[in-house]
């Protein structure tokens, strides 16, 4: 039976019959797809020190308890509402909000909230394997913390498809669980989340740049006309936050320990001797998980961002920050590749508005990488990571089927097959950092050889704590 105490919320889910009976229906599925397809061999024994949402305000969503992974508790959240919100930019600019879907937007809005919901349970799939080469318990944890609220993020989509789209929302719930990362017959619908992540550089790299993508795409959401989709939306972010600390304190972390294993073996030695991951592999990594996540936001020209923007469905992110909010009669100046070179031309700003997204979430990415380098300067280290040039290794928008090195100079097919393992990670490099990272760390506040510990535990708890255990 569908309760309170089993699924936390704030959307009345107890005097909603009509909604308690989709999700009694639909949740025994997701327990199913969560035992199939989330994190293997950490369903029954194991107790992991997890956050639960249990409310929206700041104590009810950081509750520390031991759960078993299948036991979590996924609740449905949505932020407190804004008195008197109004449409915020688009062709009804300053109308009050929806509480209800539009008929002429319901199919725009579905395939929205669909897209969006897709890329939780795939992120899930894709780093199942991945609590087999943890590099600590706090790791550990941080990858299940991860992977609970990718779940949640799911189960907020699921309950707008079964409250606002009747019977194909229903049926669009259960697909979600059906399509999955990587399967050649049922894929999740974007390319970067069928991609696998089998190692934990991998893994930090995709919480720092491909759950920045899930930011940005929350960003605009929660600007939606639709209310119940900005407010879903907005309380997600807040859990997205922690994804990309994951990420980014994962990678400072890495290159803390690369620096000092770096002094030990002497600047101009090999950090892999001493069991160690060199730059070298890092920024290949940052470069693949940056130009995929790129993709992630979809063609630069775009007629179905227009349509989006000009039905108040996705807003820019931060669309408070802009003077207009119409933007019918302006334009922004685009970057073309035609003939061989780059050439800048005019297009009107709401068939931009993917790239307009691109260039917030780029400024974001760029702000992340600058306090990386802090950590590279602070050791007296020459070297920098950076940014690839938006041309870089894109399989969407203009740029596909061109090839450009990292510094956005376009390059003959021949060169990019004779160095693109120069840019990118090479088989090598991947059977490299599985072999260090062949065997999990489970022994509390011990850390594996490439990364450094992190400076504090997980809500005031010691380093050393037993963030999972093992209950036979
Ligand atoms: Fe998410
Ligand atoms: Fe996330």
């Amino acid at each position: 039976m569908i309760s309170a105490e089993k699924i936390p919320n704030n959307v009345n889910l107890s005097g909603n019959k009509r909604l308690q009976r989709a999700l009694e229906h639909w949740q025994p599925k997701y327990i199913q797809w969560w035992r199939d397809m989330g994190p293997q061999g950490f369903q029954d024994y194991h107790q992991v020190y997890v956050r639960t949402a249990v409310s929206v305000d700041p104590e009810g969503w950081a509750h520390f308890e031991y759960v078993k992974l299948p036991e979590y508790r996924w609740g449905i959240f949505l932020a407190d509402p804004v008195h008197d919100r109004r449409i915020g930019f688009g062709d009804f600019y300053g109308q009050p909000v929806w509480q209800e879907v539009p008929g002429e937007f319901r199919n725009q809005l579905r395939r929205l909230i669909v897209t969006q919901g897709d890329t939780e349970p795939a992120s899930v799939e894709q780093q199942r394997l991945l609590g087999h080469r943890c590099p600590s318990l706090y790791d550990l944890r941080n990858l299940f913390q991860v992977n609970v609220e990718e779940g949640r993020h799911l189960w907020a989509m699921v309950y707008l498809l079964h409250s606002y789209f009747g019977r194909d929302g229903r049926d669009e719930a259960e697909e979600l669980l059906e399509r999955q990362s990587g399967n050649r017959d049922k894929p999740r619908i974007l390319d970067a989340f069928n991609e696998p992540i089998d190692n934990w550089l991998d893994f930090f790299m995709f919480t720092m740049f491909t759950d920045r993508d899930g930011k940005s795409q929350l960003m605009s959401l929660s600007e939606s006309s639709l209310d119940p989709l900005s407010r879903t939306t907005r309380f997600m972010l807040t859990e997205e936050a922690h994804h990309m600390f994951v990420g980014e304190t994962g990678i400072s972390r890495i290159l803390e320990r690369t620096c000092q294993l770096m002094k030990e073996a002497g600047y101009s030695g090999d950090v892999r001797k001493v069991g160690g991951i060199d730059l070298a592999t890092i920024q290949k990594h940052l470069n693949q998980w940056f130009s995929l996540s790129l993709d992630l936001h979809g063609g630069e020209v775009s007629s179905n961002a227009a349509s989006y923007f000009a039905n108040g469905l996705k807003g820019r992110a931060k669309e408070d920050s802009y003077d207009e909010h119409v933007a019918k009669q302006s334009y922004y100046n685009m970057e073309f590749f035609e003939q061989g070179r780059t050439v800048t031309k005019e297009v009107l700003l709401r068939n931009a508005m993917n790239e307009v997204l691109r260039d917030w979430y780029v400024g974001d990415c760029a702000a992340g990488v600058t306090r990386w380098n802090r950590i590279l300067e602070a050791h007296g280290m020459s070297d920098r990571l950076q940014l690839p040039d938006r041309k870089f290794n894109r399989r969407i928008g203009m740029y596909a089927g061109f090839h450009f090195d990292p510094a956005g100079v376009a390059i003959t097919k021949e060169e990019w097959d004779r160095r693109q393992f120069d840019w990118l990670p090479s088989p090598k490099d991947t059977e490299y950092l599985l072999s260090i990272m062949a065997a999990p760390i489970y022994e509390p506040g011990k850390f594996a050889n490439y990364i450094a510990p992190p400076r504090r535990g997980v809500n005031q708890q010691p380093i050393d704590f037993e963030y999972v255990r093992t209950e036979q």
